[in-house]
């Protein structure tokens, strides 16, 4: 028989099946057929749960706003109590809402940060951030009444190990702080990670932001500032540069390179 004519693949399959299941060939295949297999499974289960994955952190960040504000209580309807805040798309530089080029319920400020068109890159940059989006979704709790009651505004900075994502309420007057906490970070359990203690977070109540000269006074340190204890929250235990990166963050954020101009308004009474 010539080199040339075409192999009889039935005959290939038959000494396939013959050969001795320990043969290289036969392991080779099971090898890479269990591989395909299990990577189809993995692809399948990654794709067919991304919508339940998105819909489980969208409810996070809610759970989240709810808890800065101080409405969260476990069992409630996350949704429906979510509903009772007004988001906004917030020009940081303006402090104008835009919520008619951006819609609120969908803007994505995060991604924001690194689209060219939508975001500027930080020359003084005490959050180490990188890029800064021109926009972020805030939201506003009212009253009864509908006076403002509460305003959450997401911050985030670089902690020791990581980025941590988080928001922080203030009051109406927009000076006072009702609460801070971070959704997200990667810092060390036991230490950075205390970031998440309630006991640490509830030394943020109280607190304010500006002097009465108008300055930024809020500081996290070992020792308290000149400014007093209005204006200090105490860092934590064995995690003093994580405590320096929430520092530099809230600074950022509440300074005029973030909210400043916005919050300039909220003092005014404009909201
Ligand atoms: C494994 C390991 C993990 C650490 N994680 C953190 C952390 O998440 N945040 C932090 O501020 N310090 C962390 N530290 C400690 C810092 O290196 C540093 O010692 C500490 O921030 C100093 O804080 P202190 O002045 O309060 O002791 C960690 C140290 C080790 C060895």
């Amino acid at each position: 028989m010539s080199d040339t004519q075409p192999q009889d693949p039935k005959g290939a399959i038959a000494r396939f099946l013959a050969a001795s299941p320990d043969s290289v060939g036969k392991t080779i295949f099971i090898a890479v057929a269990v591989c395909l297999v299990a990577s189809m499974i993995v692809s399948a289960a990654a794709v067919s749960l991304r919508p339940v994955q998105e819909a489980n952190k969208l409810k996070d960040k809610q759970v989240n706003v709810l808890q800065v504000a101080g409405v969260y209580e476990p069992g409630i309807d996350v949704t429906e109590a979510f509903a009772a805040f007004e988001p906004h798309v917030l020009d940081l530089a303006t402090g104008e809402f835009v919520d008619d080029q951006f819609d609120p319920a969908t803007f994505d400020d995060l991604a924001a940060a690194s689209d060219p068109d939508l975001s500027v890159a930080l020359d003084s940059d005490p959050a180490g951030i990188g890029r800064k989006a021109k926009y972020r979704v805030i939201y506003l709790l009212r009253d009864e009444t509908g006076g403002l009651n509460k305003v959450i505004l997401p911050l985030h900075g670089y902690g020791l190990w990581s980025t941590l994502y988080g928001f922080i309420a203030l009051e109406s007057n927009g000076n006072d702080i009702f609460g801070l906490q971070f959704y997200q970070h990667g810092e060390t359990p036991g230490l950075g990670a205390e970031v998440d203690n309630p006991r640490w977070k509830a030394l943020w109540n109280g607190k304010k932001l500006r002097d009465d000269a108008g300055d930024l006074q809020i500081t996290v340190a070992k020792a308290q500032p000149a400014a007093g204890p209005d204006f200090y929250v105490d860092a934590l235990a064995g995690a003093t540069l994580t405590s320096v990166g929430v520092d530099n963050l809230v600074k950022f954020w509440m300074g005029d390179a973030g909210y400043g101009p916005f919050l300039a308004k909220l003092q005014a009474g404009e909201f």
